[in-house]
């Protein structure tokens, strides 16, 4: 029962704390505090709303006395209720509307009326030694629920891309205070260049359309007591035609040529992305004249009835809301029986062979590539040398190394120079320029010409 209220004393170290702050703030220690769940109750019309309040003290008490007030913005406050120990006192006026049952101090307000919404102020005081009071404020709202919202699209008939704009409107039938949203396949709907909303949100306006916003639209009504999210709605959008293309279901297609069979029935299928469906028509052209074929996505070819050995196919595709329009051009070959075994003869041949001489066409080059990256220290020597006096190469061979730092310099870079296969070429190259110099003399100082490089970069400045 009720009893509970004066079972919550607060235990004696809290009370105490709380107590010194409360001095310190206020100079007065009540020892009596008043605690509400929620300072903001959001209440529905027409039903009962509940303002549970709880009250705990740590001091012998003979009266308690609880005191419900009601104040609204500008108005004096009103007294509701009041109760000592166990009897409750109404204000006449409300008697049927507010309920307590004291010791619990928790209010009941039924049934719940727009005019009830306002702070609701509670008292509570202790009558014991001495008078402990304390009191607590909760804001009440009143809303009525929210009904499903309808959305309306104009003009309901649908809209041009880049040309036409599409509005959104969302009617809800009642609810009061309601934040509308607006969601685009299930997600929030945010302003964008071509997106804009209304002060009240209530109307979404695309302005011009494009194939993008085709989409999944809802419109989601919201208020402090209820929330409820309109039938998708998807408005007409009017496109394309886009991404022409013609596809073939046999025959060869390299680019725009289709290679066909002679005799063969070959079946073309145009297709391009637009709402409403394209109109499809189709156009021949062989030497200088134009012919229109038909309509319709799809064109047959029988190659027997083709004249020419090669003509030209025109796909158009028409839009005839958008006014738009795409054509695509291809070209088909009949080739005669005995050339087509040839064709495909050389056909099922070529890819091996330029497999084939892709592949070597890459050895040959890597080899290539292995060699000259493998031979270009000697060029540069070569260079070197050939551009060296002679008398400063013949000192260089007899020039003993490693008396200067910088002897060392670049002498790993050719470690492997004197391989068996690289060395024998190397005097036939290097005859010419370094006169006098034997093949062998050059192989057994490969080290004293490198040596050398750092000194001749030395040189250079001079
Ligand atoms: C007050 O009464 C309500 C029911 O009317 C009950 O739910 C609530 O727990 C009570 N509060 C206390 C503090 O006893
Ligand atoms: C309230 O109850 C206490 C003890 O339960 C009693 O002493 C006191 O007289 C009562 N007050 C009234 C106004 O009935
Ligand atoms: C009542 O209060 C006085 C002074 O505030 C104190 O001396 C006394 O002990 C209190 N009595 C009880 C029963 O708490
Ligand atoms: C679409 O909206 C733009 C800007 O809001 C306006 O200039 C244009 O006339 C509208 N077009 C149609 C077809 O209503
Ligand atoms: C829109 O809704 C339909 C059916 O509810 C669904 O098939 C379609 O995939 C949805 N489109 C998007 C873009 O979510
Ligand atoms: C309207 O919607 C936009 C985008 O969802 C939002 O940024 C804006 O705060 C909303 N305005 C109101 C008044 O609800
Ligand atoms: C095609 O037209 C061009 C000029 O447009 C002309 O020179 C040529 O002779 C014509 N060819 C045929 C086969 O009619
Ligand atoms: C547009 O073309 C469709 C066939 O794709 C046809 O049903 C419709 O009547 C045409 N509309 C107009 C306005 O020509």
């Amino acid at each position: 029962m009720g009893q509970d209220a004066f079972m919550e004393p607060f235990s004696g170290k809290v009370g105490s704390v709380q107590c010194k702050i409360f001095l310190l703030l206020l100079g007065v220690c009540s020892g009596l505090k008043v605690t509400v769940p929620s300072h903001t109750v959001h209440g529905i019309r027409g039903q009962a709303l509940y303002l549970p309040v709880h009250y705990g003290f740590h001091t012998p008490a003979s009266d308690i006395q609880i005191i419900w007030l009601f104040e609204r913005p500008h108005t004096m406050p009103k007294y509701l209720l009041g109760s000592v120990n166990r009897s409750v006192v109404p204000d006449l006026e409300y008697q049927h509307k507010f309920t307590m049952m004291p010791p619990n101090a928790s209010l009941l307000i039924n049934p719940l009326q727009f005019t009830d919404e306002g702070n609701y102020i509670v008292k509570v005081n202790i009558q014991g030694n001495g008078t402990l009071s304390a009191s607590q404020k909760i804001q009440v709202t009143v809303d009525d629920l929210i009904t499903k919202p309808v959305v309306q699209i104009h003009p309901s008939s649908g809209a041009v891309e880049y040309v036409g704009n599409v509005t959104l409107t969302c009617q809800v039938a009642a609810g009061t205070r309601l934040a509308y949203h607006w969601l685009k396949n299930g997600k929030p709907v945010r302003t964008s260049a071509t997106y804009s909303f209304s002060l009240q949100n209530n109307t979404f306006h695309i302005a011009p359309v494009t194939k993008e916003d085709i989409g999944n639209y809802s419109c989601l009504v919201e208020n402090p007591v209820s929330e409820m999210e309109s039938d998708i709605v998807t408005p007409t959008i009017y496109y394309g035609p886009y991404g022409l293309q013609v596809n073939s279901d046999k025959g060869l297609k390299v680019g725009e040529v289709f290679t066909v069979d002679l005799g063969e029935a070959i079946l073309f299928d145009c297709s391009a992305d637009s709402y409403p469906p394209n109109t499809y028509s189709w156009i021949g052209m062989t030497d200088n004249t134009t012919y229109f074929i038909k309509h319709g996505p799809r064109l047959e070819v029988a190659s027997e009835k083709v004249a020419q050995k090669t003509t030209d196919y025109v796909c158009c595709a028409y839009n005839n809301i958008t006014g738009r329009q795409d054509e695509t051009h291809f070209t088909v070959i009949i080739t005669s029986m005995g050339l087509e075994r040839f064709a495909q003869k050389e056909k099922s041949l070529s890819p091996l062979a330029s497999i084939t001489g892709i592949s070597l066409f890459l050895i040959i080059s890597m080899c290539l590539l292995f060699l000259w990256k493998k031979y270009q220290p000697y060029k540069v020597i070569k260079q070197k040398l050939e551009s060296r006096p002679e008398t400063e190469y013949k000192k260089a061979q007899t020039f003993s190394g490693h008396e200067d730092a910088l002897d060392d310099f670049g002498i790993y870079e050719f470690v492997a120079f004197p391989d068996a296969s690289g060395v024998p070429r190397m005097p036939s190259r290097s005859v010419r320029g370094s006169e006098g110099v034997s093949g062998q003399d050059l192989h057994s100082t490969i080290y004293e010409v490198i040596q050398h490089i750092p000194a001749q970069q030395l040189d250079h400045p001079e």
